[in-house]
């Protein structure tokens, strides 16, 4: 049955490990607890399911930017990319009112550490982890 409250989450990230988040997302019934607003990714050409996320009417983006500038909106910001970028995708998400689920590892430095809780305290919204060894149904989404 579809929910009203569904979730509505963004991805950031569909290729290389982001590939398992796509494989979750799209192999869940739809239009139950969640629905996909974004993928987003500079080079989606990397992701195995490109053409069923665009035959699945999941709008793409080539930065989380260009997502809120589209007039995005997320619950819940999904971050697969590379290392370097978590930091302020994370923070981006937090300051447009999303909770974040951040791969592991949460950032490079202890600075960006910091600044990324500073920001989950000022936001309300919450972040999370995807430990080593998140391809465990036990974390799965909606579970
Ligand atoms: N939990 C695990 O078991 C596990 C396993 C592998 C990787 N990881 C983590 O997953 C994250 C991604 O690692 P990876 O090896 O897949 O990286 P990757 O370099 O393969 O990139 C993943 C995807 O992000 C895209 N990307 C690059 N820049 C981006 C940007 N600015 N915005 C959005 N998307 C962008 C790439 O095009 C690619 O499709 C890292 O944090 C890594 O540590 C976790």
């Amino acid at each position: 049955m579809a929910s009203t409250t569904a979730v509505r989450v963004a991805l950031v990230g569909i290729g290389g490990h982001g590939q398992v988040y796509v494989d979750e997302l799209l192999d869940r019934p739809r239009d139950t607890d969640f629905t996909i607003v974004g993928g987003i990714d500079p080079a989606p050409e990397g992701c195995s399911r490109l053409t069923e996320l665009r035959e699945s009417g999941v709008p793409l983006f080539d930065s989380l930017e260009a997502f809120y500038d589209s007039g995005g909106e997320a619950d819940l910001v999904m971050i697969v990319s590379p290392i370097h970028f978590h930091r302020s995708q994370t923070e981006l998400a937090l300051a447009n009112g999303a909770s974040v689920l951040c791969e592991k590892p949460l950032c490079a430095t202890i600075q960006d550490a910091h600044s990324m809780l500073a920001a989950e305290e000022a936001a309300a919204a919450l972040t999370g982890g995807g430990p080593p060894g998140s391809r465990s149904r036990a974390l799965g989404i909606g579970e």
